[in-house]
């Protein structure tokens, strides 16, 4: 069959009243999601309605639905006669906002008005409860996978208040609720508890007692809340600490001591300054892989980092200079990234960069107006958006550019990618860097 036009209009009609009920139903709930996640949801929401109508137009092309016209058009008639019905009762289910002030106060004939309305404490939605649980110890704020029974999900669900974690979970999800703060009570007996992820939440404090509860704690994700210094006696086998997105300016002495386990630190977004960067603040995490302090307000390289460290991250801060052994002594280090610094000559000691294990890095958007030496194992460079005016292949060549072992595989210098766009250069590339640089793939400039 060949699905003729009047079919495919009828069939989008039908979807598109579907559509329409569902928002009207159920859509509120969305709004929330929608209002604190911008247009994501929305978007994605319409490209699969798009796929979905698109989907079906190849299936009618197909000739794979038959005797469609009856079926569809009661379809069609039922889904508009709902929708009807849902237009006459626009808030057909208890709505999930509370009222809210503009909402007109009944006044009941003989009182006196005595100045506005009392209001809700907040102005956020009421929390959502689910149907209930074969556990029952599932607290009713939150889903316990049957199928995954150390799991438990909280999120997405306007609490307020971390509900009573029942001992057998391992994993913890409550990100994107309003709780404000965390107390040790709902913690009691959720002694096994692996991850925690609690982002996108109001969390100004956490008791301390919380992590004594949770020895075994190993994720915590505490981003995007509103946290002014980072927490303290967190438990000491922890491996990832997320704590991006809040405003830190405090690292309390001894925070990371005894962390030996930590391998990522991640405190981008915060306000801290070189004086929490104490010699003493990092010394103590003798297995960290990944630091970043991007977005902070740093004016000098951060003290006493380990030397396990492979990532250390500080774009958009305002370092003016980095000591001239400040690199020696790492084992791994191999991405380092300074993008949009007040780096210039004056603070970049010739040979700083000239680091063996290094393979990436980032000195986008500084002050700088010459190429910085580098090692030949270095792979990328990022050097965009400086003040450099030329860039030469005899002084930058890591090999001698006469001597013979440039043509050993094993010594030829690495790069592969280089961009040098937004200084003060233009093409052609020097003959003395494609001759130095002979695996370079890319060269923006
Ligand atoms: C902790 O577990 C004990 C025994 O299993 C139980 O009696 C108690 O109510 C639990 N406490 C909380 C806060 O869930
Ligand atoms: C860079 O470091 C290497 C060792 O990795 C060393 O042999 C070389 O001389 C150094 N280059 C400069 C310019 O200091
Ligand atoms: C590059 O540097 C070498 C050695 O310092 C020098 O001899 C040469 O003239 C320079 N090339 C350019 C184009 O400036
Ligand atoms: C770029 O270099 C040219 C020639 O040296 C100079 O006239 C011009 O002002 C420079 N532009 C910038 C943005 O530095």
């Amino acid at each position: 069959m060949r699905g003729t036009r009047e079919e495919v209009i009828m069939l989008l009609t039908l979807m598109e009243c579907a559509v329409n009920v569902r928002n009207r139903g159920i859509g509120r709930g969305e709004e929330r999601g929608s209002e604190r996640e911008g247009s994501e949801t929305g978007r994605r929401e319409r490209e699969s309605q798009r796929a979905e109508r698109r989907k079906t137009l190849d299936l009618i092309k197909e000739g794979r639905i038959m005797k469609a016209h009856v079926v569809l058009y009661t379809a069609l008639v039922l889904c508009l006669l709902i929708g009807a019905v849902f237009s006459q009762k626009p808030r057909p289910k208890k709505p999930l906002k509370p009222p809210r002030a503009t909402m007109r106060p009944t006044i009941r004939p003989g009182t006196p008005q005595e100045g506005p309305e009392p209001q809700e404490p907040t102005d956020y939605p009421p929390p959502i409860h689910g149907p209930p649980s074969m556990f029952h110890d599932c607290p009713r704020e939150c889903f316990c996978p049957p199928s995954f029974p150390s799991a438990l999900y909280c999120e997405n669900r306007n609490l307020r208040v971390v509900p009573v974690i029942p001992s057998r979970v391992h994993y913890l999800y409550l990100q994107n609720n309003y709780i404000s703060e965390v107390t040790a009570e709902p913690f009691r007996n959720a002694t096994e508890l692996r991850w925690v992820n609690l982002a996108n939440n109001l969390i100004k404090n956490v008791q301390k007692q919380v992590f004594e509860k949770v020895p075994g704690l190993l994720f915590l994700y505490m981003e995007r809340n509103q946290l002014k210094e980072v927490p303290n006696d967190l438990p000491a086998g922890l491996e990832q600490l997320r704590l991006s997105h809040n405003q830190i300016s405090k690292i309390p002495s001894g925070a990371f001591g005894k962390m030996e386990h930590l391998a990522l630190l991640d405190l981008h977004h915060n306000k801290l300054s070189d004086s929490d960067m104490g010699k003493g603040t990092f010394k103590d995490l003798k297995n960290l892989v990944q630091l970043n302090l991007a977005h902070n307000i740093l004016k000098k390289m951060p003290a006493s980092i380990p030397n396990s460290l492979a990532q250390l991250y500080l774009d958009r801060n305002n370092i003016e200079d980095i000591p001239e052994d400040y690199f020696q002594g790492f084992l791994h280090l191999a991405f380092v990234r300074l993008n949009y610094n007040q780096l210039s000559d004056k603070g970049v000691p010739k040979t700083v960069f000239n680091v063996s294990t290094l393979l990436d890095l980032h000195l986008s958007h500084n002050q700088l107006t010459s190429v910085p030496l580098f090692n030949s194992q270095l792979e990328q460079l990022h050097l965009n958006h400086n003040s450099i005016k030329s860039i030469n292949g005899t002084q930058l060549c890591p090999v001698d550019l006469a001597s013979p072992r440039l043509n050993d595989a094993d010594l030829m210098p690495r790069l592969r990618y280089l961009r040098l766009d937004g200084n003060n250069m233009s093409a052609p590339v020097p003959q003395d860097v494609i001759m130095c640089f002979r695996h370079l793939r890319s060269i923006v400039i």
